[in-house]
């Protein structure tokens, strides 16, 4: 059984602790700065391959209690140290900690080289090289007052460097380690497992993205650079075993490539897509991840996404002047996720928690992640209507304002295209026919486009020029709520410009089925009527008030056949309303 200690950053070791667990490690325990734990050699081989957590994984070689400064380089150089490499292979050693004296790192990895050396020079006479670059070996020291610990770094370098990034210059991504820690603790597998997409829609270098394209697919994190690992070059190294564990990762790799889920990113900045591909590229992911340019505030789902998960790290105003430009940015995510994701996952990770609050949804859960120096915070939330603290875009009379406001960018959607196509072929023979007969309020639209479950009645007003009235048919519950609202949105954004009508004098309101008199309950209370003149009489409308303005347009012919038929008669109109009807017989 070898004893091993695993390092990551700070505020991930509980998460390393559950990983090693499910990797078989026994008597795991986490540390400030890492986790000790016992096992194989094929689990601390697995540690290496599979940690998507870990730094660097050490096997430890001495325990030792020492009494002076001077025990610490002969119990070093009483190790038996032609089992781990030979006298042509070159060394490197780090330290931290302190005790019996010595407080300064470079002066304890001098004295644990001393060791070294002193060992080789009396089996050999000879001494081994030291290449502090790219030794074959690389030991580390750790004193806790007199409790030395050394160990063996079986990976030479820091895990969290997939090799996706490398020679890219970017500006402050998220390190792998974390984004995997986030997504972990987002539920990320699980979600996957269950075909979700994931979408980030500040995916900056596309971290979030490429790690969860690793999960999903089962990709072993260490498996594209495991030739570059030191234990390659220590003479205990099985290589059998080795190849075994790296076969079996890319055999898992291969078949978790053919259940992967989708997986999106967009960010608002060109240069950051530009990296984003280019780390996809080196991934292999590149068929399984998507990106476009887009920001938040003109944020829409660009496809039929299943359900999953949106995770995202937005900026969080680092530098003074910045914040209220921040703030507005995450209202803006809050906007889209309560307008786009209904029923998603949702987690966002920031260095500034009080940024939270702007996203206007309230948290399930929230944990406490440290981002190299800064402490963050990674905010869960069930995007459900129950827990927006404010509506995205108030519905009701002025919807088509909010929409206009919040998606400026939403009438260029090809359905959105279609369906103002649809208006204009409508509205150019009615206007003929309206002009011809003096109509002054019709129906331009009614469902035409099934997808568009929506009616849209014009009116000409004397004193308030010209009114939409546009009543949502309820969508079955079969349909799905982000698709119905995606689509009511793109028409409500193409009917100022169809029209020439401001977005104030648009009204919108949902027609479901009635139950008992709701269909004559008051809406609102804004007493502003308007007039419409047809068959020559003047005839008072309310576009806010109630779910109906008062003139059913769809009785225009019955009201001048009794008009005509009733001239120069009595007239009783039972049930008669809004006494329209009776107006024109008047
Ligand atoms: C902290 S970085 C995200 C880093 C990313 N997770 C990574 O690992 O590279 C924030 C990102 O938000 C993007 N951003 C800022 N304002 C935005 C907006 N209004 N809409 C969309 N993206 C925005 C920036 O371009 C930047 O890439």
């Amino acid at each position: 059984m070898l004893k091993c200690f695993a390092t990551t950053s700070g505020g991930l070791s509980e998460l390393l602790r559950e990983e090693l667990m499910t990797l078989g490690a026994k008597n795991v325990k986490a540390q400030p700065r890492g986790v000790t734990f016992e096992g194989s050699k094929e689990l601390a081989y697995r540690a290496c391959l599979w940690s998507r957590l870990a730094n660097r994984v050490f096997i430890t070689v001495l325990e030792a209690e020492l009494d002076n400064q001077e025990q610490l380089t002969t119990s070093i150089a009483a190790l038996n140290w032609q089992e781990h490499m030979d006298l042509r292979d070159s060394f490197a050693v780090s330290f931290s900690g302190k005790g019996m004296g010595i407080d300064h790192s470079h002066y304890g990895a001098l004295k644990i080289k001393d060791g070294i050396v002193d060992y080789f020079m009396a089996k050999t006479s000879d001494r081994p090289q030291v290449d502090t670059v790219n030794p074959n070996l690389r030991v580390h020291g750790h004193l806790n007052r007199n409790q030395l610990t050394l160990s063996i770094d079986l990976v030479g370098y820091s895990l969290h460097q997939r090799g996706y990034r490398e020679g890219q210059q970017v500006k402050a991504p998220l390190k792998e380690n974390i984004a995997a820690a986030l997504l972990l603790r987002s539920g990320w597998p699980e979600i996957a497992k269950q075909g979700g997409s994931l979408y980030d829609p500040m995916c900056g270098s596309g971290t979030f993205l490429i790690e969860a394209a690793m999960m999903a697919s089962d990709a072993a994190p260490g498996l594209d650079k495991q030739d570059r690992m030191l234990l390659n070059q220590w003479k205990q190294h099985d290589s059998l075993l080795w190849n075994r564990l790296v076969d079996e990762a890319r055999a898992r790799k291969v078949t978790g490539l053919q259940n992967m889920p989708a997986i999106y990113g967009s960010d608002a900045s060109h240069k950051s897509l530009d990296i984003a591909e280019e780390a996809i590229l080196n991934s292999g992911y590149f068929k399984h991840i998507s990106v476009k340019q887009m920001t938040v505030e003109q944020g829409r789902i660009w496809g039929d996404w299943p359900t999953g998960l949106v995770i995202s790290n937005p900026p969080y105003g680092e530098r003074l002047g910045e914040v209220e430009e921040v703030k507005r940015i995450y209202t803006a995510l809050g906007n889209y996720l309560k307008e786009e994701f209904d029923g998603w996952q949702a987690a966002v990770f920031t260095c500034n928690p009080e940024l939270g609050m702007y996203l206007g949804l309230k948290a399930k859960r929230s944990h406490k992640f440290a981002n190299g120096p800064l402490e963050g915070k990674l905010f869960r939330f069930d995007v459900i209507e129950t827990y927006h603290r404010e509506p995205a875009i108030k519905g009701g009379a002025n919807l088509a304002d909010g929409v206009q406001t919040a998606y400026p960018d939403l009438s260029e959607t090809e359905g959105a295209k279609m369906f103002a196509n649809r208006l204009k072929k409508n509205v150019k023979p009615l206007r003929k026919w309206a002009k011809k007969y003096e109509v002054n309020a019709y129906r331009v639209y009614d469902a035409d486009m099934p997808e568009y479950a929506l009616s849209i009645d014009y009116y000409h007003t004397l004193e308030g020029g010209e009114w939409l009235v546009v009543n949502e048919y309820a969508p079955p519950k079969t349909v799905d709520k982000t698709r119905a609202k995606k689509r009511l949105y793109e028409a409500l954004s193409v009917l100022p410009t169809v029209f020439d009508i401001p977005t104030s004098q648009i009204v919108f309101k949902v027609r479901e089925k009635q139950k008992g008199s709701s269909q004559y309950e008051k809406l609102d209370e804004n007493k502003q009527f308007f007039t419409v003149i047809e068959n020559g009489v003047k005839l008072r409308v309310n576009f806010t008030d109630y779910l109906d303005t008062g003139l059913f347009l769809d009785h225009r012919d019955v009201r001048a056949y009794v008009a005509e038929k009733s001239r120069r008669k009595s007239l009783l109109n039972l049930f008669c309303y809004t006494a329209t009807l009776t107006a024109q017989a008047a």
